[in-house]
């Protein structure tokens, strides 16, 4: 009688259109964000039923997201400026119906998903051929995105990484601005199907992107920070559209010599220059070999291995340990070294084999988040030695290019 009653839910609940008040209200654990819906309810009935942006995907902040809303503010979401409110509907609306399928199949590599997010401030940048095809369009694919990664419990951000984990698929990180990531509960297509499209539980609010500067200040990346900061490099960088940061860590500066303090405003500009792409570089679509140029106009390139769908990605010598460190005008990669050029890379490779970086020197297995990147490898001495050397001749090079 009851699985019969059961079955009758699940083939009406298929057959009968709902809208996304009705579904959410029978998930307890969005019983806040439905009352927060039924708060707003003539700006979400407006936002919600246009079906010209079907289909979507909405992630619904669960009631632990608004406890820690709570927490953290001192002010509740049900409080939150109308001007606020759209900004932060429409970063957790995601263009196209995605399916639990969707997160697990893209495991190994994650997923870029657009947003209906499309204001200059959070979103200075554009879709680019390859997300705009896999999203219906440049204008569709438009917004700012999130980053999507089945890989373990997001909370603990070094679970977080470019890699898989013992973890169930149902549940995946999401990483927002500000380096942010919660975690998403993906419903089944029973629970988190409605009229435009899909939705899914995640457990704290997304983070709107901002700029370069406060992205790596916020990361406590502050070599980078200063180095950037003695340049007069930030206004240059946060005004430009797609940008990718290419991030060495305060372990990578030290190893190198600490170059944003031993290099002239001159030399550190061109090393700055050298770690940024003018492009938005989301590693689901990096392959290996690709090449950049960077606004110093040297090559980077790209180096990917997959070992059992754990990805690991280089830039030249510097391996990935932070991936897709989303801002508003592109992202930042965080590395585990200052990058040296590819001619400088194949002569250490015949003349210093050892200390250079020729191969995957290390697993995956330390990746770390980039507050946690400070505390990791102490670099050897002859290392530091041999890797300063290293950088002081990439900057003899790039002023013989001068
Ligand atoms: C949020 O949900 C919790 C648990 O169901 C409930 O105790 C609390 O009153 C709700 N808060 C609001 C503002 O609705
Ligand atoms: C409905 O959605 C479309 C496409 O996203 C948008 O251009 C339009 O402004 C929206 N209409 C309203 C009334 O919000
Ligand atoms: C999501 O999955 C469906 C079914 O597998 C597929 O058709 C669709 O292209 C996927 N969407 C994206 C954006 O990858
Ligand atoms: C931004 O990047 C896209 C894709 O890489 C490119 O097509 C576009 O021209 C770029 N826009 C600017 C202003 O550089
Ligand atoms: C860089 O400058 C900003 C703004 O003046 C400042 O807040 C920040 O602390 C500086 N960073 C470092 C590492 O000195
Ligand atoms: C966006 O980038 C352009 C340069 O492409 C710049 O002129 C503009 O000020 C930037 N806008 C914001 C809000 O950062
Ligand atoms: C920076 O150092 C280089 C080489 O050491 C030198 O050629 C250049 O003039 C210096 N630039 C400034 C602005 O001091
Ligand atoms: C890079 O090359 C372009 C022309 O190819 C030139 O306009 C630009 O000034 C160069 N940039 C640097 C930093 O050398
Ligand atoms: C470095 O070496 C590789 C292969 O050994 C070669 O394909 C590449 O062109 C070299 N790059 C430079 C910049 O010399």
């Amino acid at each position: 009688m009851f699985r019969q009653l059961f079955l009758l839910e699940i083939v009406l609940g298929a057959t009968y259109a709902q809208t996304l008040l009705e579904a959410l209200s029978r998930i307890p654990e969005l019983s806040n964000f439905t009352s927060f819906y039924q708060n707003n309810e003539a700006f979400a009935t407006a936002y919600f039923s246009n079906e010209s942006s079907y289909p979507i995907t909405f992630l619904a902040p669960s009631n632990d997201a608004f406890t820690k809303y709570f927490e953290q503010n001192q002010a509740s979401l049900f409080d939150v400026e109308p001007d606020a409110l759209l900004q932060l509907v429409q970063y957790h609306t995601l263009v196209s119906d995605l399916k639990s399928e969707n997160f697990t199949s893209a495991r190994s590599t994650g997923l870029t998903a657009p947003t209906m997010l499309k204001d200059s401030r959070s979103n200075n940048r554009s879709s680019g051929v390859q997300l705009a095809a896999k999203f219906g369009g440049p204008e569709r694919a438009r917004g700012q995105v999130v980053f999507i990664q089945s890989a373990g419990q997001a909370s603990a951000p070094n679970l977080f990484k470019l890699m898989n984990r013992q973890s169930s698929p149902q549940n995946a990180g999401v990483r927002s601005g500000l380096g942010s990531i919660v975690n998403l509960q993906a419903l089944n297509a029973e629970q988190g199907t409605w009229d435009g499209g899909s939705f899914h539980i995640v457990d704290g609010l997304l983070t709107l992107p901002t700029t370069c500067a406060r992205t790596i200040r916020n990361a406590g990346l502050a070599s980078l920070d200063n180095a950037g900061n003695r340049t007069l490099i930030w206004g240059r960088l946060d005004g430009t559209k797609n940008v990718t940061c290419l991030g060495p860590s305060n372990n990578a500066f030290q190893a190198a010599g600490n170059p944003d303090t031993a290099l002239n405003e001159t030399e550190l500009t061109d090393v700055i220059l050298f770690h940024t792409l003018p492009e938005v570089t989301y590693s689901d679509f990096l392959v290996d070999g690709q090449e950049f140029k960077s606004l110093q106009n040297g090559t980077v390139r790209v180096r990917i291995e997959e070992n059992d769908g754990d990805r690991t990605i280089w830039f030249n010598n510097a391996r990935v340990i932070d991936a897709n460190v989303l801002t508003h005008n592109g992202l930042m990669h965080v590395l585990d070294a200052v990058m040296v050029s590819l001619e400088q890379l194949n002569s250490t490779n015949t003349t210093a084999s050892g200390t250079a970086p020729s191969g995957p020197s290390s697993t995956a297995t330390d990746t770390a988040s980039p507050s946690e990147v400070n505390t990791n490898v102490a670099a050897p001495r002859e290392k530091v030695g041999s890797l300063y050397r290293i950088l002081v001749t990439f900057v003899a090079f790039l002023l013989a290019l001068n």
